[in-house]
């Protein structure tokens, strides 16, 4: 099946939002390593798992605390200005139909597809189009969590500006868990998005030239 060649919009703003992604995740590990502990002080929350653990170096950025609040807090704003020209393009252009998960739409084809990739479904799928149910359903529930990412970082940022925010994230504690939480669950959405990638390796080519390809499937 013929699929549609890749915007250079959504190709661009992609490629950035990795970069950008790495920053803010370097960086915010080596915030973190400077007080490994979430919840308050004497308070400590008992159901973080590996409390007190420090991220390993090679995944952190900055050298120290200051130089990787500079870092988080230089990029914060491209990385967030990146997002809303993606968003922009995604909604003006009509791309959020093809991208977006349905249920009525996809459901079906989300679980054909997780029995045949898990090798319970001998069968393919059926016709999917640009991208697969499963596809749709990751990447919509990506676009669903990263505004999370910078409400919180936004609570933590400005707690005494914008009380309000914070109190809604339940407190400046529970926000930067939310905050950390956001960052485990998108690095392990890019953990098995780019094992996918690896598997279909067109799909690479396209997220970066754009031209058509005649495959089927693609990663989550
Ligand atoms: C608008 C976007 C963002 C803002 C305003 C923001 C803001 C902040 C602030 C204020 C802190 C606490 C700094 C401190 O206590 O000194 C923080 C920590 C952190 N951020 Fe972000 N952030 C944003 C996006 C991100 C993104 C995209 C990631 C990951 C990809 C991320 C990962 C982290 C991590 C891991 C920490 C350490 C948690 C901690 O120990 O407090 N942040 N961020
Ligand atoms: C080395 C890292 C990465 C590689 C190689 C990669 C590769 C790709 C490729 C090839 C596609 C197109 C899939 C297809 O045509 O079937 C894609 C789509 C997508 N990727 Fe990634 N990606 C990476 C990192 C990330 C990260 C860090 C995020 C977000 C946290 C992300 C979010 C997405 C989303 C949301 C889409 C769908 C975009 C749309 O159609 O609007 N990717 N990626």
């Amino acid at each position: 099946m013929a699929r549609p060649t890749q915007p250079a919009l959504i190709r661009l703003t992609h490629w950035a939002n990795l970069v950008l992604f790495a920053i803010m995740a370097g960086s915010g590990l080596r915030i973190l390593a400077a007080h490994p502990m979430l919840g308050a002080v004497g308070e400590e929350y008992r159901w973080v798992p590996f409390q007190g653990t420090r991220p390993p170096a090679f995944l952190t950025l900055g050298g120290w605390l200051a130089g990787a609040r500079h870092w988080h807090f230089a990029f914060a704003s491209l990385f967030v200005l990146n997002a809303l020209v993606y968003l922009a393009y995604f909604v003006a252009s009509g791309e959020w139909r093809r991208r977006l998960f349905f249920p009525r739409r996809d459901a079906r084809n989300a679980w054909e597809t997780l029995l045949h990739d898990l090798r319970l479904r001998r069968a393919a799928p059926g016709e999917h189009g640009l991208y697969n149910g499963m596809q749709r359903l990751a990447y919509t529930g990506v676009l669903a969590t990263a505004p999370l990412l910078v409400l919180t970082g936004l609570a933590l940022f400005k707690p005494v500006q914008l009380p309000r925010l914070t109190a809604l994230l339940g407190g400046y504690d529970l926000a930067r868990a939310l905050h950390l939480g956001v960052l485990v669950a998108l690095a392990a959405f890019t953990v098995v998005h780019v094992v996918q990638v690896a598997l279909h390796p067109r799909t690479l080519v396209d997220m970066t030239v754009g031209r058509r390809a005649r495959h089927e499937g693609g990663p989550t």
